[in-house]
Protein backbone atom coordinates (compact mmCIF):
# COMPACT_ATOMS: atom_id res chain seq x y z
CA UNK A 1 0.00 0.00 0.00
CA UNK A 2 1.01 2.99 -1.07
CA UNK A 3 2.87 5.49 1.95
CA UNK A 4 0.05 7.98 0.98
CA UNK A 5 -2.90 5.88 2.08
CA UNK A 6 -1.54 4.10 4.76
CA UNK A 7 -0.83 8.29 6.47
CA UNK A 8 -4.90 8.09 5.92
CA UNK A 9 -5.05 5.46 8.34
CA UNK A 10 -3.84 7.37 10.89
CA UNK A 11 -7.26 7.76 13.13
CA UNK A 12 -5.39 11.47 14.60
CA UNK A 13 -5.53 13.07 11.35
CA UNK A 14 -9.27 11.99 11.06
CA UNK A 15 -9.64 13.52 14.29
CA UNK A 16 -8.20 16.73 13.39
CA UNK A 17 -10.27 16.66 9.93
CA UNK A 18 -13.67 15.95 11.88
CA UNK A 19 -12.73 18.71 14.33
CA UNK A 20 -12.20 21.55 11.71
CA UNK A 21 -15.66 22.77 11.92
CA UNK A 22 -15.19 25.44 9.51
CA UNK A 23 -14.48 22.46 6.85
CA UNK A 24 -17.03 19.85 8.12
CA UNK A 25 -19.97 22.84 8.43
CA UNK A 26 -18.46 24.40 4.67
CA UNK A 27 -19.59 20.69 3.20
CA UNK A 28 -22.52 20.35 5.49
CA UNK A 29 -24.45 23.46 4.81
CA UNK A 30 -23.43 23.21 0.27
CA UNK A 31 -25.17 19.68 0.97
CA UNK A 32 -27.89 20.36 3.35
CA UNK A 33 -28.44 23.94 0.78
CA UNK A 34 -28.91 21.61 -2.65
CA UNK A 35 -31.36 19.17 -0.53
CA UNK A 36 -33.25 18.98 -3.95
CA UNK A 37 -30.14 18.42 -6.53
CA UNK A 38 -29.26 15.12 -3.85
CA UNK A 39 -33.15 14.39 -4.15
CA UNK A 40 -32.53 10.15 -5.31
CA UNK A 41 -29.47 10.86 -7.24
CA UNK A 42 -26.37 8.94 -7.27
CA UNK A 43 -23.51 10.27 -5.83
CA UNK A 44 -19.55 9.44 -5.39
CA UNK A 45 -17.92 10.27 -2.43
CA UNK A 46 -14.02 10.27 -3.32
CA UNK A 47 -11.63 9.70 -0.35
CA UNK A 48 -14.56 9.06 1.93
CA UNK A 49 -12.41 8.55 4.75
CA UNK A 50 -14.75 8.25 8.02
CA UNK A 51 -17.59 8.10 5.85
CA UNK A 52 -18.78 11.70 7.20
CA UNK A 53 -19.38 13.21 3.51
CA UNK A 54 -21.13 9.90 2.40
CA UNK A 55 -23.94 10.13 5.48
CA UNK A 56 -24.50 14.07 4.71
CA UNK A 57 -25.77 12.63 0.86
CA UNK A 58 -27.64 9.71 2.28
CA UNK A 59 -29.38 12.14 4.70
CA UNK A 60 -30.48 14.93 2.07
CA UNK A 61 -32.12 12.49 -0.10
CA UNK A 62 -29.40 10.70 -2.47
CA UNK A 63 -30.79 7.48 -3.58
CA UNK A 64 -27.13 5.76 -3.45
CA UNK A 65 -23.51 7.10 -2.38
CA UNK A 66 -20.50 5.20 -3.45
CA UNK A 67 -18.32 5.78 -0.53
CA UNK A 68 -15.01 5.09 -2.38
CA UNK A 69 -11.90 4.98 0.05
CA UNK A 70 -8.49 3.40 -0.96
CA UNK A 71 -7.06 3.01 2.77
CA UNK A 72 -7.94 0.67 5.50
CA UNK A 73 -10.37 2.87 7.18
CA UNK A 74 -12.67 2.15 4.72
CA UNK A 75 -13.61 -1.20 6.83
CA UNK A 76 -14.78 1.26 9.56
CA UNK A 77 -16.88 2.88 6.96
CA UNK A 78 -19.84 0.25 7.33
CA UNK A 79 -20.48 0.53 10.68
CA UNK A 80 -20.47 4.33 10.43
CA UNK A 81 -23.12 3.97 8.27
CA UNK A 82 -25.26 1.48 10.51
CA UNK A 83 -24.58 3.92 13.71
CA UNK A 84 -26.63 6.82 11.77
CA UNK A 85 -28.77 4.47 10.16
CA UNK A 86 -28.08 5.24 6.41
CA UNK A 87 -26.39 1.45 5.56
CA UNK A 88 -29.28 0.96 2.86
CA UNK A 89 -28.28 3.76 0.97
CA UNK A 90 -23.89 3.48 0.80
CA UNK A 91 -22.21 0.83 -0.64
CA UNK A 92 -18.20 0.93 0.76
CA UNK A 93 -15.84 0.08 -1.85
CA UNK A 94 -12.45 0.07 -0.52
CA UNK A 95 -10.09 0.86 -3.81
CA UNK A 96 -8.06 3.58 -5.30
CA UNK A 97 -10.70 5.69 -7.50
CA UNK A 98 -8.15 4.69 -10.41
CA UNK A 99 -8.53 1.02 -9.32
CA UNK A 100 -12.42 0.75 -10.51
CA UNK A 101 -13.47 -0.49 -13.86
CA UNK A 102 -15.68 2.27 -14.68
CA UNK A 103 -17.65 -0.52 -17.02
CA UNK A 104 -18.53 -2.26 -14.06
CA UNK A 105 -20.46 0.57 -12.00
CA UNK A 106 -22.79 3.05 -13.05
CA UNK A 107 -22.44 6.83 -14.18
CA UNK A 108 -22.80 9.09 -11.07
CA UNK A 109 -25.16 12.48 -11.01
CA UNK A 110 -22.46 14.07 -8.49
CA UNK A 111 -18.96 13.53 -7.01
CA UNK A 112 -18.53 15.03 -3.59
CA UNK A 113 -14.79 15.42 -2.29
CA UNK A 114 -12.50 16.92 0.18
CA UNK A 115 -9.25 16.42 -1.42
CA UNK A 116 -7.42 19.58 -1.08
CA UNK A 117 -4.07 19.68 0.64
CA UNK A 118 -2.22 22.25 1.87
CA UNK A 119 -1.77 25.36 -0.74
CA UNK A 120 -4.73 23.50 -2.09
CA UNK A 121 -2.72 21.02 -4.46
CA UNK A 122 0.11 19.77 -2.20
CA UNK A 123 -1.27 15.84 -2.14
CA UNK A 124 -2.07 15.73 -5.85
CA UNK A 125 -5.84 14.24 -5.13
CA UNK A 126 -7.31 16.59 -7.50
CA UNK A 127 -5.55 14.29 -10.30
CA UNK A 128 -7.88 11.43 -9.08
CA UNK A 129 -11.27 13.87 -8.57
CA UNK A 130 -10.24 14.76 -12.44
CA UNK A 131 -9.90 11.19 -13.00
CA UNK A 132 -13.55 10.07 -11.52
CA UNK A 133 -14.73 13.44 -13.37
CA UNK A 134 -13.97 11.95 -16.77
CA UNK A 135 -14.74 7.92 -16.10
CA UNK A 136 -17.59 8.40 -13.51
CA UNK A 137 -19.59 11.24 -13.84
CA UNK A 138 -22.53 11.52 -15.89
CA UNK A 139 -22.06 14.45 -18.38
CA UNK A 140 -23.96 17.07 -17.12
CA UNK A 141 -22.92 15.74 -13.23
CA UNK A 142 -22.17 18.52 -10.62
CA UNK A 143 -19.39 18.90 -8.65
CA UNK A 144 -18.99 19.48 -4.72
CA UNK A 145 -17.27 21.88 -4.47
CA UNK A 146 -16.82 23.35 -8.11
CA UNK A 147 -14.61 25.64 -8.28
CA UNK A 148 -11.35 26.13 -6.65
CA UNK A 149 -9.18 29.51 -5.93
CA UNK A 150 -6.03 30.05 -4.72
CA UNK A 151 -4.55 33.30 -3.68
CA UNK A 152 -1.81 35.07 -2.68
CA UNK A 153 -0.23 38.56 -0.49
CA UNK A 154 2.85 39.83 0.57
CA UNK A 155 3.19 39.52 3.94
CA UNK A 156 5.06 40.15 7.56
CA UNK A 157 6.33 37.73 9.85
CA UNK A 158 7.03 38.97 13.39
CA UNK A 159 6.29 36.67 15.18
CA UNK A 160 8.49 34.45 13.87
CA UNK A 161 11.81 37.05 13.75
CA UNK A 162 11.39 40.37 16.37
CA UNK A 163 10.90 36.95 19.25
CA UNK A 164 14.64 36.78 18.42
CA UNK A 165 15.37 40.48 19.00
CA UNK A 166 14.55 39.99 23.00
CA UNK A 167 14.33 36.94 25.23
CA UNK A 168 14.35 38.41 28.71
CA UNK A 169 16.34 41.52 28.26
CA UNK A 170 18.96 39.04 25.91
CA UNK A 171 19.33 39.26 22.36
CA UNK A 172 19.24 36.72 20.32
CA UNK A 173 19.55 38.01 16.69
CA UNK A 174 22.00 35.78 15.35
CA UNK A 175 20.26 32.89 15.85
CA UNK A 176 17.22 34.59 14.42
CA UNK A 177 19.42 34.74 10.93
CA UNK A 178 20.05 31.13 10.81
CA UNK A 179 16.35 30.56 11.84
CA UNK A 180 15.08 32.45 8.69
CA UNK A 181 17.23 30.69 6.80
CA UNK A 182 16.29 27.27 7.82
CA UNK A 183 12.50 28.70 7.18
CA UNK A 184 12.95 30.11 3.73
CA UNK A 185 14.11 26.66 2.74
CA UNK A 186 10.32 25.21 2.19
CA UNK A 187 7.12 26.46 2.93
CA UNK A 188 5.60 27.16 6.09
CA UNK A 189 2.26 26.30 7.16
CA UNK A 190 1.27 28.94 9.89
CA UNK A 191 -1.65 30.97 10.72
CA UNK A 192 -0.85 34.47 9.79
CA UNK A 193 -2.54 37.42 11.75
CA UNK A 194 -4.75 39.62 8.97
CA UNK A 195 -3.05 42.82 10.07
CA UNK A 196 0.52 41.08 8.80
CA UNK A 197 -0.65 41.04 5.29
CA UNK A 198 1.12 44.08 3.20
CA UNK A 199 -0.25 43.80 -0.14
CA UNK A 200 -3.64 43.35 -2.04
CA UNK A 201 -4.59 40.05 -2.75
CA UNK A 202 -3.93 38.44 -5.70
CA UNK A 203 -6.09 35.60 -7.84
CA UNK A 204 -3.14 33.37 -8.50
CA UNK A 205 -5.55 30.51 -9.92
CA UNK A 206 -9.23 29.99 -10.79
CA UNK A 207 -9.99 26.20 -11.25
CA UNK A 208 -13.13 25.45 -12.80
CA UNK A 209 -13.46 21.77 -11.97
CA UNK A 210 -15.82 20.69 -14.42
CA UNK A 211 -13.78 21.23 -17.37
CA UNK A 212 -10.35 21.98 -16.23
CA UNK A 213 -7.27 18.86 -18.03
CA UNK A 214 -5.20 17.03 -15.75
CA UNK A 215 -2.80 19.34 -17.84
CA UNK A 216 -3.14 22.20 -16.50
CA UNK A 217 -2.57 21.60 -13.07
CA UNK A 218 0.99 20.79 -13.79
CA UNK A 219 1.87 24.32 -13.99
CA UNK A 220 -0.09 27.08 -11.58
CA UNK A 221 0.82 30.58 -11.08
CA UNK A 222 2.33 31.41 -14.53
CA UNK A 223 1.29 35.21 -14.40
CA UNK A 224 3.51 38.03 -12.97
CA UNK A 225 0.98 40.15 -10.61
CA UNK A 226 1.39 43.47 -8.47
CA UNK A 227 0.64 43.67 -5.02
CA UNK A 228 0.13 47.17 -3.98
CA UNK A 229 1.13 48.05 -0.18
CA UNK A 230 -1.74 49.04 2.11
CA UNK A 231 0.86 50.06 4.79
CA UNK A 232 4.56 50.27 5.44
CA UNK A 233 6.31 47.39 6.48
CA UNK A 234 8.92 44.97 6.05
CA UNK A 235 8.14 42.57 3.08
CA UNK A 236 9.00 39.05 4.83
CA UNK A 237 7.23 36.34 3.12
CA UNK A 238 4.27 35.71 0.72
CA UNK A 239 1.02 34.51 2.05
CA UNK A 240 -0.61 31.75 -0.24
CA UNK A 241 -4.21 30.28 0.62
CA UNK A 242 -7.23 29.01 -1.07
CA UNK A 243 -11.07 29.07 -1.28
CA UNK A 244 -13.23 26.07 -2.74
CA UNK A 245 -17.15 27.12 -3.37
CA UNK A 246 -20.13 24.80 -4.19
CA UNK A 247 -22.89 24.99 -6.99
CA UNK A 248 -25.22 26.89 -3.96
CA UNK A 249 -22.68 29.73 -4.31
CA UNK A 250 -21.88 28.83 -0.66
CA UNK A 251 -17.53 28.73 -0.21
CA UNK A 252 -14.49 27.64 2.24
CA UNK A 253 -12.05 30.03 2.28
CA UNK A 254 -8.68 29.65 4.36
CA UNK A 255 -6.94 32.56 4.25
CA UNK A 256 -6.31 34.94 7.51
CA UNK A 257 -9.64 36.90 7.18
CA UNK A 258 -11.69 33.89 7.93
CA UNK A 259 -12.41 30.92 10.39
CA UNK A 260 -8.74 29.23 11.20
CA UNK A 261 -8.87 25.81 9.45
CA UNK A 262 -6.38 22.83 9.71
CA UNK A 263 -5.08 24.05 6.17
CA UNK A 264 -3.84 27.00 7.94
CA UNK A 265 -1.92 29.29 5.70
CA UNK A 266 1.33 28.37 3.76
CA UNK A 267 3.89 31.09 4.11
CA UNK A 268 7.17 31.23 1.58
CA UNK A 269 9.71 32.66 4.22
CA UNK A 270 12.28 35.32 2.08
CA UNK A 271 15.65 34.93 2.65
CA UNK A 272 16.01 38.74 3.61
CA UNK A 273 13.44 41.58 4.78
CA UNK A 274 12.57 43.94 2.41
CA UNK A 275 11.36 47.51 3.81
CA UNK A 276 8.52 48.68 1.80
CA UNK A 277 6.26 52.29 2.07
CA UNK A 278 2.16 52.35 1.56
CA UNK A 279 1.07 52.19 -2.02
CA UNK A 280 5.00 50.84 -3.07
CA UNK A 281 3.81 47.94 -5.98
CA UNK A 282 5.62 44.86 -5.19
CA UNK A 283 5.58 42.77 -8.40
CA UNK A 284 5.98 38.71 -8.03
CA UNK A 285 5.49 35.28 -9.84
CA UNK A 286 4.39 32.76 -7.95
CA UNK A 287 4.56 29.22 -10.25
CA UNK A 288 3.59 26.31 -8.40
CA UNK A 289 5.30 23.43 -10.78
CA UNK A 290 4.16 19.53 -10.10
CA UNK A 291 7.45 17.46 -9.19
CA UNK A 292 7.02 14.92 -12.15
CA UNK A 293 9.25 12.53 -9.69
CA UNK A 294 6.63 12.93 -6.66
CA UNK A 295 3.44 13.95 -8.65
CA UNK A 296 1.89 14.96 -5.08
CA UNK A 297 4.24 17.41 -4.06
CA UNK A 298 4.70 20.75 -5.92
CA UNK A 299 7.73 22.91 -6.39
CA UNK A 300 7.26 26.61 -5.27
CA UNK A 301 9.42 29.76 -7.16
CA UNK A 302 8.37 32.62 -6.01
CA UNK A 303 10.33 35.92 -8.17
CA UNK A 304 10.56 39.19 -7.38
CA UNK A 305 10.20 41.42 -10.63
CA UNK A 306 11.36 45.08 -11.59
CA UNK A 307 8.09 47.53 -11.06
CA UNK A 308 9.84 48.93 -14.03
CA UNK A 309 9.29 46.43 -16.47
CA UNK A 310 6.06 45.15 -16.00
CA UNK A 311 3.31 46.17 -17.29
CA UNK A 312 0.66 47.93 -14.36
CA UNK A 313 -3.05 46.87 -13.94
CA UNK A 314 -5.16 49.57 -15.52
CA UNK A 315 -5.88 51.52 -13.13
CA UNK A 316 -3.27 50.58 -10.68
CA UNK A 317 -2.87 52.08 -6.92
CA UNK A 318 0.40 52.54 -6.65
CA UNK A 319 2.43 55.66 -6.40
CA UNK A 320 4.77 55.73 -9.62
CA UNK A 321 3.50 58.27 -11.29
CA UNK A 322 2.32 56.36 -14.67
CA UNK A 323 -0.28 54.79 -12.13
CA UNK A 324 -0.96 58.15 -10.66
CA UNK A 325 -1.94 59.95 -14.02
CA UNK A 326 -3.35 56.76 -15.85
CA UNK A 327 -5.40 56.35 -12.38
CA UNK A 328 -6.54 59.94 -12.35
CA UNK A 329 -7.43 59.84 -15.96
CA UNK A 330 -9.92 57.09 -15.74
CA UNK A 331 -11.49 58.96 -12.61
CA UNK A 332 -12.22 61.83 -14.28
CA UNK A 333 -13.71 59.76 -17.56
CA UNK A 334 -15.82 58.43 -14.85
CA UNK A 335 -16.50 61.88 -13.55
CA UNK A 336 -17.33 63.76 -17.01
CA UNK A 337 -19.79 60.48 -17.90
CA UNK A 338 -21.36 60.86 -14.67
CA UNK A 339 -22.39 63.87 -15.39
CA UNK A 340 -23.45 63.93 -18.98
CA UNK A 341 -25.79 60.73 -17.60
CA UNK A 342 -27.14 63.08 -15.39
CA UNK A 343 -27.84 65.88 -17.77
CA UNK A 344 -29.50 63.37 -20.27
CA UNK A 345 -32.16 62.77 -17.94
C1 LIG B 1 -8.65 14.75 3.07
S1 LIG B 1 -9.27 13.14 3.43
C2 LIG B 1 -11.02 13.40 3.50
C3 LIG B 1 -11.77 12.32 4.26
C4 LIG B 1 -13.27 12.56 4.39
N1 LIG B 1 -13.92 12.70 3.10
C5 LIG B 1 -13.57 13.78 5.22
O1 LIG B 1 -14.02 14.78 4.66
O2 LIG B 1 -13.35 13.75 6.43
C6 LIG B 1 -9.00 12.35 1.90
C7 LIG B 1 -9.25 10.84 1.89
O3 LIG B 1 -9.20 10.42 0.54
C8 LIG B 1 -8.55 9.15 0.43
N2 LIG B 1 -8.04 9.12 -0.95
C9 LIG B 1 -7.11 9.93 -1.50
N3 LIG B 1 -6.92 9.64 -2.80
C10 LIG B 1 -7.76 8.61 -3.08
C11 LIG B 1 -7.98 7.85 -4.26
N4 LIG B 1 -7.32 8.10 -5.38
N5 LIG B 1 -8.89 6.85 -4.22
C12 LIG B 1 -9.57 6.59 -3.05
N6 LIG B 1 -9.37 7.26 -1.90
C13 LIG B 1 -8.47 8.26 -1.91
C14 LIG B 1 -7.51 9.19 1.54
O4 LIG B 1 -7.14 7.89 1.94
C15 LIG B 1 -8.26 9.99 2.62
O5 LIG B 1 -8.94 9.13 3.50
ZN1 LIG C 1 1.26 50.72 -10.65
Amino acid sequence: MDQYFKSYEELDIHQLMLSDKARVLAYKTAIFNSKEKFQNKIVMDIGAGSGILSIFCAQVGAKKVYAVEASELAKNIEQVTTENNVQDKIEVIHSKIEDIDPNNLEKVDIIVSEWMGFYLVHEGMLDSILFARDYFLREDGLLFPWIAKLYASPCQLPSMYEFWNDICGVSMRCIGQEYRKIKSLKPQILLLNQNDLLGDIRLLAWLDLSCISMKDIDLLGEENHISVCKKDGRFQGMCIWFAIEFPDGSELSTGPYDKETHWKQTVIVLPEDIEVIRNEPIVFKLELKKDMSYPRRYNMELSLLDVEKVEHDVPCSCHMTKCIVTKKYIENLEIESHIAGNTDL
